[in-house]
Protein backbone atom coordinates (compact mmCIF):
# COMPACT_ATOMS: atom_id res chain seq x y z
CA UNK A 1 0.00 0.00 0.00
CA UNK A 2 1.68 3.31 -0.54
CA UNK A 3 2.39 5.57 2.20
CA UNK A 4 0.33 8.83 2.55
CA UNK A 5 2.24 12.45 4.13
CA UNK A 6 0.50 15.13 5.81
CA UNK A 7 1.88 18.22 7.60
CA UNK A 8 2.08 17.82 11.42
CA UNK A 9 3.86 21.15 12.38
CA UNK A 10 4.22 24.65 11.21
CA UNK A 11 5.98 27.48 11.88
CA UNK A 12 6.90 30.90 10.83
CA UNK A 13 9.19 33.73 11.20
CA UNK A 14 8.99 37.51 10.11
CA UNK A 15 11.69 40.02 10.81
CA UNK A 16 11.10 42.86 13.37
CA UNK A 17 11.92 45.53 10.85
CA UNK A 18 8.96 47.01 9.11
CA UNK A 19 8.43 49.44 6.51
CA UNK A 20 5.87 51.32 5.89
CA UNK A 21 4.25 53.21 3.39
CA UNK A 22 4.72 56.66 4.97
CA UNK A 23 8.67 55.78 4.92
CA UNK A 24 8.21 54.57 1.32
CA UNK A 25 7.03 57.89 0.21
CA UNK A 26 9.75 59.39 1.58
CA UNK A 27 12.15 57.11 -0.56
CA UNK A 28 10.07 57.10 -3.89
CA UNK A 29 7.54 59.06 -5.63
CA UNK A 30 4.98 57.03 -4.37
CA UNK A 31 1.98 57.53 -1.90
CA UNK A 32 0.17 55.60 0.71
CA UNK A 33 -2.85 55.96 -1.18
CA UNK A 34 -1.23 54.35 -4.84
CA UNK A 35 0.51 51.05 -2.79
CA UNK A 36 -2.57 50.98 -0.98
CA UNK A 37 -5.31 50.88 -3.54
CA UNK A 38 -3.07 48.98 -6.25
CA UNK A 39 -1.92 46.41 -3.79
CA UNK A 40 -3.68 46.16 -0.59
CA UNK A 41 0.11 46.28 1.28
CA UNK A 42 0.66 48.82 4.13
CA UNK A 43 3.66 47.55 5.51
CA UNK A 44 6.22 44.61 4.79
CA UNK A 45 9.10 43.42 7.18
CA UNK A 46 12.86 43.94 6.35
CA UNK A 47 15.75 41.36 7.10
CA UNK A 48 17.89 43.15 9.54
CA UNK A 49 21.21 44.12 8.62
CA UNK A 50 23.39 40.49 8.70
CA UNK A 51 20.45 38.48 8.80
CA UNK A 52 20.16 36.21 5.63
CA UNK A 53 17.58 33.73 4.15
CA UNK A 54 19.23 31.21 6.40
CA UNK A 55 18.63 33.04 9.71
CA UNK A 56 15.19 33.20 9.04
CA UNK A 57 14.80 30.04 7.87
CA UNK A 58 16.27 29.09 10.85
CA UNK A 59 14.34 30.13 13.19
CA UNK A 60 10.98 28.95 11.10
CA UNK A 61 12.08 25.27 11.19
CA UNK A 62 13.10 25.21 14.95
CA UNK A 63 9.31 26.52 15.51
CA UNK A 64 7.54 23.73 13.30
CA UNK A 65 9.95 21.27 15.14
CA UNK A 66 8.22 22.10 18.33
CA UNK A 67 4.86 22.34 17.02
CA UNK A 68 5.63 18.64 15.43
CA UNK A 69 7.15 17.81 18.82
CA UNK A 70 10.19 16.67 17.32
CA UNK A 71 13.75 17.38 17.08
CA UNK A 72 16.44 18.13 14.97
CA UNK A 73 17.49 14.05 14.57
CA UNK A 74 14.24 12.81 13.84
CA UNK A 75 14.42 14.67 10.09
CA UNK A 76 15.35 12.63 7.30
CA UNK A 77 15.51 15.16 4.38
CA UNK A 78 15.41 18.94 4.57
CA UNK A 79 14.26 21.10 1.85
CA UNK A 80 14.37 25.21 1.08
CA UNK A 81 12.26 26.95 -1.00
CA UNK A 82 14.06 30.47 -1.69
CA UNK A 83 15.44 32.08 -4.97
CA UNK A 84 17.62 34.74 -2.29
CA UNK A 85 19.82 32.26 -1.09
CA UNK A 86 22.42 33.53 1.23
CA UNK A 87 25.02 32.59 -1.60
CA UNK A 88 25.31 31.06 -4.78
CA UNK A 89 26.37 27.80 -3.31
CA UNK A 90 26.25 26.09 -1.03
CA UNK A 91 22.89 25.93 -0.51
CA UNK A 92 20.81 27.61 2.28
CA UNK A 93 19.23 23.93 3.38
CA UNK A 94 22.77 22.81 4.21
CA UNK A 95 23.77 26.58 6.07
CA UNK A 96 20.31 25.77 7.97
CA UNK A 97 20.94 21.91 8.26
CA UNK A 98 24.15 22.52 10.41
CA UNK A 99 22.98 25.16 12.00
CA UNK A 100 20.54 23.15 14.00
CA UNK A 101 22.83 20.23 13.97
CA UNK A 102 20.88 17.89 11.80
CA UNK A 103 22.74 15.20 9.62
CA UNK A 104 20.30 14.67 7.23
CA UNK A 105 20.43 15.38 3.09
CA UNK A 106 20.18 18.83 2.33
CA UNK A 107 18.97 21.05 -0.80
CA UNK A 108 17.19 24.15 -2.36
CA UNK A 109 14.48 24.20 -4.81
CA UNK A 110 14.38 27.41 -6.74
CA UNK A 111 10.75 28.30 -8.14
CA UNK A 112 10.68 31.39 -7.12
CA UNK A 113 7.43 32.37 -5.50
CA UNK A 114 6.19 29.06 -5.97
CA UNK A 115 9.05 27.59 -3.99
CA UNK A 116 6.47 26.47 -1.92
CA UNK A 117 4.38 24.00 -3.55
CA UNK A 118 7.18 22.50 -5.19
CA UNK A 119 9.30 21.80 -2.06
CA UNK A 120 6.16 20.05 -0.75
CA UNK A 121 6.34 18.03 -4.08
CA UNK A 122 9.58 16.92 -3.29
CA UNK A 123 8.56 15.81 0.48
CA UNK A 124 5.29 14.38 -0.33
CA UNK A 125 7.17 12.20 -3.09
CA UNK A 126 9.93 11.18 -0.59
CA UNK A 127 7.10 10.39 2.09
CA UNK A 128 5.10 7.90 -1.00
CA UNK A 129 7.96 6.12 -1.98
CA UNK A 130 9.41 4.82 1.60
CA UNK A 131 12.22 6.78 0.64
CA UNK A 132 11.80 9.56 3.99
CA UNK A 133 9.71 9.66 6.71
CA UNK A 134 10.07 13.19 8.12
CA UNK A 135 10.82 15.82 6.20
CA UNK A 136 10.92 19.66 6.79
CA UNK A 137 9.71 22.22 4.03
CA UNK A 138 11.29 25.58 4.27
CA UNK A 139 10.00 28.38 2.25
CA UNK A 140 12.31 31.43 2.79
CA UNK A 141 13.43 34.92 1.26
CA UNK A 142 14.93 37.65 1.76
CA UNK A 143 13.96 39.18 -1.77
CA UNK A 144 14.30 42.82 -0.43
CA UNK A 145 18.17 41.88 -0.61
CA UNK A 146 17.58 42.10 -4.62
CA UNK A 147 15.27 45.36 -4.51
CA UNK A 148 16.06 48.57 -6.47
CA UNK A 149 14.99 50.97 -3.38
CA UNK A 150 14.95 53.37 -5.85
CA UNK A 151 12.41 52.01 -8.51
CA UNK A 152 9.33 52.55 -7.12
CA UNK A 153 7.33 49.89 -9.56
CA UNK A 154 9.22 46.89 -7.36
CA UNK A 155 10.27 48.66 -3.84
CA UNK A 156 6.69 48.49 -2.69
CA UNK A 157 5.80 45.37 -3.22
CA UNK A 158 8.32 43.00 -1.71
CA UNK A 159 9.05 41.60 2.24
CA UNK A 160 11.18 39.39 3.82
CA UNK A 161 10.44 35.99 5.74
CA UNK A 162 10.44 32.32 6.47
CA UNK A 163 7.83 29.69 6.83
CA UNK A 164 8.20 25.64 7.51
CA UNK A 165 6.11 22.14 8.25
CA UNK A 166 7.40 19.67 8.85
CA UNK A 167 6.13 16.56 6.71
CA UNK A 168 4.84 12.90 8.08
CA UNK A 169 4.58 9.51 6.92
CA UNK A 170 0.78 8.92 7.82
CA UNK A 171 -1.46 6.43 7.03
CA UNK A 172 -4.59 8.95 6.18
CA UNK A 173 -3.31 11.47 3.83
CA UNK A 174 -2.79 15.13 4.46
CA UNK A 175 -1.34 16.00 1.32
CA UNK A 176 -4.24 15.48 -0.95
CA UNK A 177 -2.87 16.31 -4.65
CA UNK A 178 -0.01 18.67 -6.03
CA UNK A 179 -0.09 20.27 -9.49
CA UNK A 180 3.14 21.82 -10.60
CA UNK A 181 3.67 23.90 -13.96
CA UNK A 182 6.27 26.06 -15.72
CA UNK A 183 6.30 27.90 -18.77
CA UNK A 184 10.01 29.28 -19.04
CA UNK A 185 8.90 31.57 -22.44
CA UNK A 186 7.91 34.08 -19.85
CA UNK A 187 11.53 33.97 -18.05
CA UNK A 188 11.80 37.53 -18.61
CA UNK A 189 9.03 38.90 -16.65
CA UNK A 190 10.19 38.56 -13.41
CA UNK A 191 14.39 38.24 -13.21
CA UNK A 192 17.46 39.02 -11.46
CA UNK A 193 19.58 39.18 -14.51
CA UNK A 194 23.13 39.55 -12.82
CA UNK A 195 24.97 37.68 -10.44
CA UNK A 196 24.71 34.25 -12.18
CA UNK A 197 26.75 32.58 -14.83
CA UNK A 198 25.51 34.24 -17.74
CA UNK A 199 25.92 37.49 -16.18
CA UNK A 200 28.54 37.49 -13.45
CA UNK A 201 28.07 40.58 -11.41
CA UNK A 202 31.33 43.01 -12.20
CA UNK A 203 31.42 45.98 -10.93
CA UNK A 204 30.10 47.44 -14.55
CA UNK A 205 26.69 45.47 -14.14
CA UNK A 206 26.62 46.33 -10.56
CA UNK A 207 27.04 50.01 -11.33
CA UNK A 208 23.95 49.43 -14.04
CA UNK A 209 21.33 47.47 -11.71
CA UNK A 210 22.02 44.52 -13.05
CA UNK A 211 21.62 42.93 -9.61
CA UNK A 212 18.23 44.30 -8.89
CA UNK A 213 14.77 42.36 -9.53
CA UNK A 214 12.72 43.94 -12.42
CA UNK A 215 9.52 42.55 -13.26
CA UNK A 216 6.95 43.13 -16.21
CA UNK A 217 4.03 44.21 -13.39
CA UNK A 218 1.47 44.15 -15.69
CA UNK A 219 1.97 40.93 -17.26
CA UNK A 220 2.72 38.93 -14.31
CA UNK A 221 -0.54 40.13 -12.48
CA UNK A 222 -2.63 38.53 -15.88
CA UNK A 223 -0.71 35.53 -15.74
CA UNK A 224 -1.52 35.24 -11.54
CA UNK A 225 -5.09 35.49 -11.97
CA UNK A 226 -5.51 33.31 -14.72
CA UNK A 227 -3.24 30.52 -13.70
CA UNK A 228 -4.18 30.72 -9.72
CA UNK A 229 -7.75 29.90 -10.77
CA UNK A 230 -6.74 26.69 -13.23
CA UNK A 231 -4.20 25.13 -11.07
CA UNK A 232 -6.79 25.65 -7.93
CA UNK A 233 -9.50 23.65 -9.65
CA UNK A 234 -6.81 20.86 -11.14
CA UNK A 235 -5.51 20.28 -7.50
CA UNK A 236 -9.00 19.88 -6.20
CA UNK A 237 -9.79 17.67 -9.36
CA UNK A 238 -6.60 15.52 -8.58
CA UNK A 239 -7.76 15.24 -4.97
CA UNK A 240 -11.29 14.73 -5.87
CA UNK A 241 -12.76 17.45 -4.31
CA UNK A 242 -14.19 20.25 -5.47
CA UNK A 243 -13.93 24.53 -4.83
CA UNK A 244 -17.10 24.09 -2.03
CA UNK A 245 -15.44 21.70 -0.40
CA UNK A 246 -13.14 24.54 0.43
CA UNK A 247 -12.37 26.13 4.21
CA UNK A 248 -9.51 28.16 2.98
CA UNK A 249 -7.86 29.33 0.19
CA UNK A 250 -4.14 30.34 1.07
CA UNK A 251 -2.82 32.09 -2.09
CA UNK A 252 0.67 33.38 -2.52
CA UNK A 253 0.13 36.89 -1.33
CA UNK A 254 1.56 39.30 -3.82
CA UNK A 255 -1.27 41.76 -4.62
CA UNK A 256 -4.71 42.02 -2.72
CA UNK A 257 -6.30 43.12 -5.93
CA UNK A 258 -5.06 39.38 -7.39
CA UNK A 259 -6.58 37.40 -4.44
CA UNK A 260 -9.64 39.32 -5.05
CA UNK A 261 -10.14 38.61 -8.77
CA UNK A 262 -8.94 34.87 -8.34
CA UNK A 263 -11.72 34.40 -5.38
CA UNK A 264 -14.33 35.79 -8.00
CA UNK A 265 -12.99 33.69 -10.66
CA UNK A 266 -13.39 31.05 -8.42
CA UNK A 267 -16.43 31.75 -6.76
CA UNK A 268 -15.04 31.47 -2.90
CA UNK A 269 -16.09 33.90 -0.72
CA UNK A 270 -13.87 36.59 -0.27
CA UNK A 271 -13.83 35.54 3.17
CA UNK A 272 -12.28 32.09 2.85
CA UNK A 273 -9.43 33.60 0.47
CA UNK A 274 -7.09 34.21 3.26
CA UNK A 275 -4.98 37.35 3.16
CA UNK A 276 -2.43 39.39 5.03
CA UNK A 277 -0.84 41.36 3.01
CA UNK A 278 -1.48 43.63 4.06
CA UNK A 279 1.03 43.53 6.87
CA UNK A 280 3.47 41.53 4.88
CA UNK A 281 4.31 42.55 1.48
CA UNK A 282 5.15 39.44 -1.18
CA UNK A 283 7.59 37.34 0.55
CA UNK A 284 8.23 35.15 -2.03
CA UNK A 285 8.19 31.60 -1.32
CA UNK A 286 7.68 32.21 2.64
CA UNK A 287 4.73 33.64 1.70
CA UNK A 288 2.37 30.13 1.58
CA UNK A 289 3.92 28.60 4.81
CA UNK A 290 3.56 32.71 6.68
CA UNK A 291 -0.19 32.59 5.76
CA UNK A 292 -1.14 29.22 7.36
CA UNK A 293 0.74 29.65 10.29
CA UNK A 294 -1.36 33.10 10.35
CA UNK A 295 -4.42 31.19 9.85
CA UNK A 296 -3.05 28.09 12.23
CA UNK A 297 -2.00 30.55 15.12
CA UNK A 298 -5.24 32.79 14.82
CA UNK A 299 -7.23 29.27 15.35
CA UNK A 300 -8.88 29.42 12.26
CA UNK A 301 -8.13 26.31 11.40
CA UNK A 302 -9.65 23.03 12.11
CA UNK A 303 -9.09 19.64 11.87
CA UNK A 304 -10.75 18.70 8.78
CA UNK A 305 -10.42 21.52 7.22
CA UNK A 306 -9.72 21.35 3.37
CA UNK A 307 -7.32 23.96 1.85
CA UNK A 308 -5.89 24.95 -1.13
CA UNK A 309 -2.18 26.41 -0.96
CA UNK A 310 -1.35 27.75 -4.11
CA UNK A 311 1.47 29.93 -5.95
CA UNK A 312 2.89 31.43 -9.07
CA UNK A 313 5.78 33.66 -9.77
CA UNK A 314 9.10 33.98 -11.81
CA UNK A 315 10.17 31.35 -14.08
CA UNK A 316 7.19 31.20 -14.92
CA UNK A 317 6.09 28.99 -12.37
CA UNK A 318 2.88 27.61 -10.46
CA UNK A 319 2.08 25.26 -8.19
CA UNK A 320 -1.40 24.36 -5.97
CA UNK A 321 -1.63 21.75 -3.27
CA UNK A 322 -4.60 20.70 -1.73
CA UNK A 323 -4.32 19.89 1.93
CA UNK A 324 -6.12 18.15 4.74
CA UNK A 325 -5.65 19.96 7.87
CA UNK A 326 -5.35 17.55 10.73
CA UNK A 327 -3.85 19.53 13.49
CA UNK A 328 -5.87 21.07 16.16
CA UNK A 329 -6.22 24.47 17.21
CA UNK A 330 -3.38 26.26 18.95
CA UNK A 331 -2.91 29.65 20.04
CA UNK A 332 0.90 29.60 19.75
CA UNK A 333 2.62 33.13 19.14
CA UNK A 334 4.10 33.84 15.90
O1 LIG B 1 5.45 36.99 -6.80
C1 LIG B 1 5.04 37.46 -8.04
C2 LIG B 1 5.43 38.86 -8.10
N1 LIG B 1 4.75 39.80 -8.82
C3 LIG B 1 3.46 40.15 -8.78
O2 LIG B 1 2.60 39.52 -8.27
C4 LIG B 1 3.14 41.44 -9.43
C5 LIG B 1 1.87 41.45 -10.20
N2 LIG B 1 1.57 42.77 -10.65
C6 LIG B 1 1.06 43.73 -9.82
O3 LIG B 1 0.84 43.50 -8.65
C7 LIG B 1 0.74 45.09 -10.41
O4 LIG B 1 0.89 45.03 -11.80
C8 LIG B 1 1.63 46.23 -9.82
C9 LIG B 1 1.25 46.49 -8.38
C10 LIG B 1 3.10 45.85 -9.92
C11 LIG B 1 1.40 47.50 -10.60
O5 LIG B 1 0.03 47.87 -10.54
P1 LIG B 1 -0.76 48.29 -11.85
O6 LIG B 1 -2.12 48.66 -11.45
O7 LIG B 1 -0.58 47.18 -12.84
O8 LIG B 1 0.00 49.60 -12.28
P2 LIG B 1 0.83 49.90 -13.62
O9 LIG B 1 2.10 49.15 -13.63
O10 LIG B 1 -0.09 49.75 -14.79
O11 LIG B 1 1.15 51.43 -13.43
C12 LIG B 1 0.12 52.43 -13.38
C13 LIG B 1 0.78 53.77 -13.11
C14 LIG B 1 1.98 54.05 -14.01
O12 LIG B 1 1.97 55.43 -14.29
P3 LIG B 1 1.39 55.98 -15.69
O13 LIG B 1 2.22 55.32 -16.75
O14 LIG B 1 -0.04 55.54 -15.71
O15 LIG B 1 1.57 57.44 -15.57
C15 LIG B 1 3.18 53.74 -13.15
O16 LIG B 1 4.32 54.48 -13.51
O17 LIG B 1 1.31 53.80 -11.78
C16 LIG B 1 2.69 54.19 -11.79
N3 LIG B 1 3.36 53.53 -10.68
C17 LIG B 1 3.39 54.07 -9.45
N4 LIG B 1 2.87 55.20 -8.96
C18 LIG B 1 3.06 55.43 -7.63
C19 LIG B 1 4.02 52.34 -10.67
N5 LIG B 1 4.48 52.09 -9.43
C20 LIG B 1 4.10 53.13 -8.65
C21 LIG B 1 4.25 53.43 -7.28
N6 LIG B 1 3.73 54.58 -6.83
N7 LIG B 1 4.90 52.62 -6.43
Amino acid sequence: MMRAARITGIGSYLPSRVLCNAELERMVDTSDEWITTRTGIRERRLAEEGQATSDLAVVAVERALVDAGLGPADIDLLVVGTSSPDMILPATACLVQARLGMSCPAFDVNAACSGFPYALQVATSAIEAGRASRVVVVGADALTRHIDFADRATCVLFGDGAGAVVVEAAEEPGVLGIVLGADGRGADMLRIAAGGSAAPATPERLAAGEQYLTMNGNEVFRFAVKVIPAATREALEASGCSVEDLAWLVPHQANQRILNTVGERLGIDPERVFSHVHRTGNTSAASIPLALDDLYTSGRLAPGDLVALVGFGAGLTWGAAVVRWTKARTTKEM
